[in-house]
């Protein structure tokens, strides 16, 4: 035998080590497997690369002593933290045990989430917050609100510098919420992970509804409701993929560049079907998912917000290896109108593709903005002008391909050149004007239609010469608005000629503390 392993001192390291492995213990560790859940260090050791977790602070207990908690101590204090990697390159993490007092958060316990978070942004690389959770420590009281506002305060200032992704894989509830809700992405686990400021039984006293945990705060609400999360994943092994699958995109932080791949799908991969994908009749439908996969590396993109707001696609994908942020209007939901969940969905994208140098590709078919008192009164002018903010203030490359209609103000939000688009691409099936033909003959044509033989037939002759004037690319292309118009075919190779062209794009704001978007 090695005189290592009869040195004591060795042996209650790993004794105390294996202790703190345990948690809550192996009954609590049941519990949790047979509710569906993998324990804190399972959840890790499935993230990140194999052997390569590093964990910090496993031996931190809180300091409280109110309600018993002196003779309660638990090694690591409900949260397992450090940093490892994924594919080869580093992240910081936390992952709460909740078989340790409900991974409920002591001011210890938030102390070790903060002084990872501290490492992230020294070190620049990514933040993954795994939070499976009862909240606030109750015991502790202010010591634990306190070491939440740390938190929170800490997400503030990371966000834009590192990237940000919070997993919810049991309850995350109260103000706890609000971590997750300022990182950059939220994935929630179906039927296992619940989000709500107040609870179910709160709500009952106060407004007398009622509601169960899954219809107040459950993954497929949040998903496609409230917007909250970005991604609902079927297991946690799913949600756990995914984040891998998400930081292949991203940079490290917001002076990196988002890892290049090399390509291995065709760059002068042409795509005949583009060429017919569009219906003749312009208010048929299409699926636009149809078009971003003809174009990008081996037809694969990651949706965002896939199940909320429909009628635009927010998508990372890569072209050339290059890793792309895809916005594109959805003509199969709501004719791919823009509205208030459309906006911030779009324009919450669009920033973070900016923050990390992630271009921008936009494949535009817009009717307009979403009529209606509902959307009028519900702010479609507030959150419109975030989207319009976003485009204008990004300084990432952006290329637009106008696919189809590019109508009113929504041409001028859906990054035009006028804004600040580098490249202008539109189809043959372009229609660019103030408004739809219907609509535009109805408004300069009244008079005549009103006094004519026969309104309908000199209406449809009205609209048929409407849009042969107005409803086509060539008008914008004739002012230079647009670049070129180019055959559907070709627009993977013209997309990343641009990209490739804007690779070393030098673009500045004025200096300034920050701008006042229109929140
Ligand atoms: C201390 C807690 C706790 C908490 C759970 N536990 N939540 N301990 N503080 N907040 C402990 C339980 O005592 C129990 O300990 C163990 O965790 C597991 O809890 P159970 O109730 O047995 O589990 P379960 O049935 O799954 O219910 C989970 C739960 C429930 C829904 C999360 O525990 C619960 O409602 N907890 C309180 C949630 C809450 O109100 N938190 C404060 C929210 S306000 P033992 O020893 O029996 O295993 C908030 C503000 C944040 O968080 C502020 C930020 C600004």
């Amino acid at each position: 035998m090695s005189e290592e392993a009869n040195d004591p001192r060795i042996a209650e390291l790993h004794e105390r080590k294996n202790r703190a492995k345990l948690g809550g213990g192996e009954e609590r560790i049941a519990r949790q497997h047979a509710r569906g859940r993998m324990t804190a260090r399972e959840r890790l050791e499935l993230l990140l690369d194999k052997g390569s977790f590093r964990e910090m602070d496993i031996f931190v207990t809180h300091d409280s002593s109110e309600f018993g908690l002196a003779e309660n101590k638990i090694p690591g204090d409900g949260v397992v933290t450090g940093y490892g990697t994924i594919d080869g390159r580093l992240v910081h993490v936390y992952s709460q045990d909740f078989t340790v007092f409900g991974g409920s958060v002591s001011n210890a316990h938030a102390m070790k989430i903060c002084k990872v978070m501290d490492a992230a942004m020294r070190n620049g690389t990514p933040l993954i917050g795994l939070n499976d959770s009862g909240g606030a420590r109750i015991q502790e009281g202010v010591r634990s609100l306190a070491g939440y506002a740390e938190i929170f305060y800490r997400n503030v200032i990371a966000s834009g510098v590192i990237p940000q992704i919070s997993v919810i894989m049991g309850p995350c509830a109260g103000g706890a919420v609000y971590s997750p809700a300022i990182t950059d992405f939220v994935i929630m686990v179906r039927e296992t992970s619940h989000m709500f400021v107040t609870g179910p039984d709160v709500i009952k006293t106060v407004t007398h509804e009622e509601v169960t945990f899954e219809e107040l705060g459950g993954a497929s609400i949040h998903s496609s409701k409230s917007g909250v999360a970005h991604f609902n994943a079927d297991s946690e092994e799913d949600a756990l993929l995914l984040v891998q699958q998400l930081v292949a995109h991203f940079p490290s932080n917001n002076l990196d560049d988002p890892p290049l791949l090399p390509a291995r799908d065709d760059i002068l991969r042409q795509d005949e079907e583009l060429n017919t994908i569009v219906p003749d009749n312009p208010n048929k439908p299409y699926d636009m998912r149809e078009i971003i996969r003809r174009i990008v590396d081996d037809h694969q993109f990651i949706e965002v917000h896939e199940h909320w707001a429909k009628n635009i696609i927010v998508a990372f994908s890569r072209m050339g290896g290059q890793p792309v942020g895809i916005v594109a209007q959805q003509p199969m939901v709501l004719a791919g109108v823009l509205d208030v969940d459309a906006s911030q969905k779009a324009a919450r994208f669009v920033r973070f593709c900016d923050a990390f140098n992630i271009p921008l590709v936009v494949l535009e078919d817009v009717p307009g903005f979403m009529p209606g008192v509902t959307q009028e009164h519900g702010g479609i002018i507030r959150h419109g002008a975030k989207l319009l903010y976003a485009f204008a203030e990004a300084t990432v490359p952006k290329v637009t391909v106008i696919v189809r209609k590019a109508y009113g103000g929504a041409y001028c939000v859906m990054n035009p050149r006028h804004i600040g688009a580098d490249m202008v691409l539109a189809w043959p099936s372009a229609e660019i004007a103030v408004m739809g033909p219907e609509g535009a003959v109805n408004v300069i044509f009244r008079r005549e239609l009103a006094e004519a033989d026969d309104p309908e037939a000199r209406k449809a002759e009205l609209v048929a010469e409407y849009r042969q004037r107005f409803a086509n690319p060539y008008v914008a292309a004739s002012a230079g608005y647009i670049d070129n118009v180019i055959e559907p075919k070709e627009t993977r190779t013209r997309v990343m000629n641009a990209l490739e062209m804007l690779s070393n794009k030098q673009a500045r704001l004025p200096a300034k503390k920050h701008g006042n978007i229109p929140l």
